[in-house]
């Protein structure tokens, strides 16, 4: 019989494919730092058997249409899935996986960089160092927010959320948190279920850390931001459809709140106009899982859902449990 045939759309960090290879699969790599447009996307699966896939491609109807019949695993290597259609893989029997867990520190570790990047305003005072226009200690040099003390609220009290709220513990803080079920964390972290708006109304810092869904689209709005205190941070480490990038520009500058910290964009990796004049924006390029640590355990968790898949064993993480019939 001949080796099962796995596609990989980019460079990997170490492991890299050598547990594909070491399964003795034919691996198909497309060992480029870059973006996989569509149709080389399209081409580079044609065929294959199982594909390891980024957050950053489609896994949509043309996607499986180009695949072929066969497909039978797409493991993304990313805890969120909202580039995947899930229901059309479900609906053609190809099991989907993400990697839940071994990112949960490394990004709530990120979140609380935005956190205290924005209320301690260090790019700016950075930029100050840097432009050489530092004149020295002043009394009112880029005066910032003490968290220390204050409410934390989290949206979407998942383990990243939860991960969060328990760094806030070493700074007093008093935590909130909303989501569409309790979280069973919720007792151990001193954390208060409340309503979506009492969320917003009431927070310090609010950070989102829900998955993508129609539901949490432009959760963030207008009117959401117009409700949050003058003094209140935004921190995104979730995905960038949840707020809507324009009045957030707006809301950053007429000071409708004091700062935000986005590691994910709307239109990724677009920016919306002005969002780079704001000083009181922290803006970091899609890092949330950026450790040596937690990069070689998505690679590693990716790849071993491919080979259990293949190898016909359960997947240690799966999404959907795909429609035999397909
Ligand atoms: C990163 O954004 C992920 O979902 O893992």
């Amino acid at each position: 019989m001949p080796a099962p045939i796995v596609a990989v759309t980019r460079s990997l960090p170490d492991p890299g494919i050598a547990p594909l290879v070491a399964a003795g699969f034919e691996v198909r790599h497309r060992d480029v730092d870059g973006p996989c447009p569509p149709e080389e996307l399209h081409e580079l699966v044609r065929g294959v058997d199982g594909v390891f896939a980024l957050l950053t491609e489609r896994v949509d109807e043309a996607f499986l249409d180009a695949a072929g019949p066969q497909l039978r695993v797409v493991a993304n290597m990313a805890v969120g899935f909202d580039n995947v259609d899930v229901p059309a893989c479900t609906a053609r029997g190809v099991q989907v996986t993400n990697t839940p867990d071994v990112l949960t520190d490394a990004t709530a570790d990120l979140a609380w960089a935005l956190i205290l990047g924005a209320a301690r305003r260090v790019p700016e005072a950075d930029r100050l160092v840097r432009s050489g226009s530092w004149q020295g200690w002043r009394p009112m040099d880029l005066l910032g927010l003490g968290v220390a003390g204050k409410t934390l609220g989290i949206l979407g009290m998942g383990k990243i959320g939860a991960a969060v709220a328990r760094r806030a513990g070493g700074f007093g803080m008093r935590i909130r948190y909303h989501n569409r079920t309790p979280s069973p964390d919720a007792a151990a972290l001193g954390a208060e279920l409340v309503d979506r708006a009492t969320l917003f109304a009431d927070s310090d810092v609010v950070v989102l850390t829900a998955p993508s869904t129609p539901e949490t689209h432009h959760v963030v709005d207008a009117a959401v931001l117009a409700s949050m205190k003058p003094s209140a941070i935004l921190v995104n480490v979730a995905r960038g459809p949840l707020v809507d990038e324009a009045a957030l520009v707006a809301a950053l500058r007429a000071r409708t709140i004091t700062a935000a910290g986005l590691d994910v964009y709307e239109f990724e990796p677009r920016l919306v106009d002005g969002l780079t004049d704001c000083e009181n924006s922290v803006l970091l390029p899609h890092l949330g899982s950026s450790t040596i640590e937690a990069r070689a355990a998505m690679v590693e968790l990716a790849c071993a859902n491919i080979v259990a898949v293949l190898g016909g064993d359960a997947p240690l993480t799966p999404v959907n449990r795909p429609d035999p019939r397909g």
